[in-house]
């Protein structure tokens, strides 16, 4: 049985200017029971409007929601079995956070012997046991986010929608509740549908990926597909940084393809699902090109450029390299501390090295 199904809804919203814009254009989407699914788009690709639909809070214009089975349409927000934890979290100021925490719990008539114990457990289950008698000015951010999640985990929804609750928190803070609400996750049971614009989040938080742009699903995976085996252009240069070369399958030898591009002559790729005369766009990630040949398998392929600007960012040097027409390769180059030979200047001329088994080929759109 399929637990939450959303089948080619469709949203459009009119401006005041009279235009439409189609904030969902056919979105299916399955979810499955016990999952942290990630809807990981850019800003104004209907991420929020998905959620909103799901939780009640909007009606889809066509389509189907349904859970388990059962289709959700016309059953108003505060029946439906989610709970939603908003970006803007705002936890009422005046209440302490155990009655923040209760609140919804209250509002159900919850006896307040239940209320207390059940508060007291959510509490816990965030990190905050001993916080309640606080008020929320008195807390962190970060902490403030998780008595956010324990209101919301109180209720024991079957679905928790979460619009980018992290958003807020530094860097750091982030980090640790992104491992925090994995593990939470992990621990309740409840399926959870977190919406995120942040590629870094959502691959190292879900269990599968949404990749949503222009009111469509992109691609549906786990982050390795995601990443690895991207289904088209706009996932490859949305989810990390990758480096798109368009050409022609010109000779083949069992996998071993022979790409011909207008930046480079002859790139190779492995691949059995392409042939001579396809069109290809091969993509290569940053971390997987290198200034010497390996030493070992399939023979490297090679691409020759000049290097425009190597930019030092810690633990790597990002080369911006001319690859031939204007067109700029990004390599992520691992160097030792204190090797001076390493520095290398813009106008050096290279040769960046790849197995062929490091690239992805899609077909080319339209070809
Ligand atoms: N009530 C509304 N009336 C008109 N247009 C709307 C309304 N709500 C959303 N939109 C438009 O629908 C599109 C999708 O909006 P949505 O809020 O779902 O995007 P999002 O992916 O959540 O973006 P963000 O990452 O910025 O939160 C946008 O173009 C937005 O301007
Ligand atoms: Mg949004």
């Amino acid at each position: 049985m399929s637990f939450l199904k959303i089948t080619s809804a469709h949203k459009a919203y009119r401006t005041p200017e009279g235009g439409l814009i189609r904030a969902l254009d056919d979105v299916s989407l399955n979810v499955r029971n016990n999952e942290f699914l990630t809807l990981l788009g850019p800003s104004g690709c209907g991420k929020t409007t998905l959620l909103k639909c799901i939780a009640g809070f909007e009606d889809i214009d066509a389509g189907e929601i349904t859970l388990e089975e059962q289709s959700l349409k016309g059953v108003p927000a505060h029946r439906r079995p989610f709970n939603t934890v908003f970006q803007n979290y705002a936890l009422f100021p005046h209440l302490s956070i155990s009655d923040n925490v209760g609140y919804g719990l209250d509002v159900a008539g919850v006896r307040k012997r239940e209320r207390n114990q059940r508060v007291d457990e959510a509490l816990e289950l965030v990190g905050l046991g001993g916080f309640g008698a606080r008020e929320p000015k008195q807390l962190s951010g970060g902490q403030q986010q998780r008595v956010a999640l324990a209101r919301s985990l109180v209720l024991k929804p079957r679905v928790l929608l979460l619009d980018e609750p992290l958003s807020a928190l530094d860097r750091k803070m982030r980090e640790t509740m992104q491992i925090e609400l994995k593990n939470l996750q992990h621990s309740v049971g409840i399926t959870f549908v977190f919406v995120t614009h942040d590629q870094e989040e959502a691959l190292a938080m879900s269990d599968r990926i949404a990749v949503v742009a222009h009111g469509k699903v992109q691609q549906l995976a786990a982050p390795a597909e995601i990443y690895d085996e991207p289904a088209n252009e706009f996932v490859a240069n949305f989810v990390g940084t990758s480096n798109i070369f368009s050409g022609k399958v010109v000779a083949q030898d069992g996998r071993l393809l022979t790409i011909e591009t207008a930046n480079q002559r002859q790139l190779l790729a492995a691949s059995h699902r392409f042939t001579t005369g396809d069109r290809v766009d091969l993509v290569l990630r940053p971390e997987h090109m290198r200034l010497s040949p390996g030493s070992n398998g399939v023979p490297d392929s090679c691409i020759e450029g000049t290097v425009e600007a190597s930019v030092f960012v810690g633990s790597e040097m990002h080369l911006h390299v001319n690859v031939g027409k204007g067109r700029t390769a990004i390599v992520h180059h691992r160097h030792n501390r204190g090797d001076e030979n390493e520095r290398i200047e813009p106008g050096t001329e290279l040769k960046l090295y790849y197995s062929p088994n490091a690239v992805h080929l899609i077909a080319a759109a339209g070809g």
